[in-house]
């Protein structure tokens, strides 16, 4: 074991820690610390103080802005993953079985088969995977853009349990 390998791991676990405290994974339909809850990636119910949202009104984020769990409740899409965000498309290969997004930041590599391996990398540092993009992860999202949108990678095996081979 090697002292860059030690750093690389310190690394990687703050930069986890960052992460874990900016947002955890998808919640809908649960009252947040800034009384909303978000429905689904871009609406919301307000909570007025209490643990059960007030479903008499729904509203909905500005165009580009999604629901999270910050003060200002509605946050640039490319910032930040959705509390309730869209999740359908995590770990599933993409059309050509390339790669798979596993979290807004990272993938694993389908090598032609239907199911993700467990080959997986990370996107750089501001760029976010984006399944309908042959170059794996993107700066800007696109409308067409097919996100997997968790702050946490999901875990490939829970995906698909009769894979789990320890
Ligand atoms: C979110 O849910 C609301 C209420 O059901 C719906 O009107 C809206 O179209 C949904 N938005 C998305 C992006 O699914």
């Amino acid at each position: 074991m090697t002292f860059s390998f030690v750093i690389k791991l310190f690394v990687q676990l703050s930069l986890l820690g960052l992460i874990y405290n900016i947002s955890v994974v998808a919640v809908c339909n649960e009252c947040q610390e800034n009384n909303v809850a978000c429905v689904n990636e871009t609406s919301y119910h307000l909570c007025y103080g209490e643990n059960i949202p007030n479903t008499n009104q729904l509203f909905t984020c500005p165009d580009g802005l999604v629901c999270t769990n910050l003060p200002n409740i509605c946050f640039q899409r490319n910032t930040l993953p959705a509390s309730c965000g869209d999740t359908s498309s995590c770990g599933l290969c993409n059309s050509n079985q390339v790669f798979a997004c596993t979290s807004r930041t990272t993938f694993s590599f389908c090598f032609g088969a239907p199911i993700p391996s467990d080959v997986v990398g990370t996107c750089p540092t501001g760029m976010t995977c984006d399944a309908s993009s042959s170059e794996f992860c993107v700066a800007e999202l696109k409308p067409a853009s097919i996100v997997c949108d968790l702050a946490e990678p999901i875990d490939i095996r829970n995906l698909y349990p009769e894979l789990v081979i320890n």
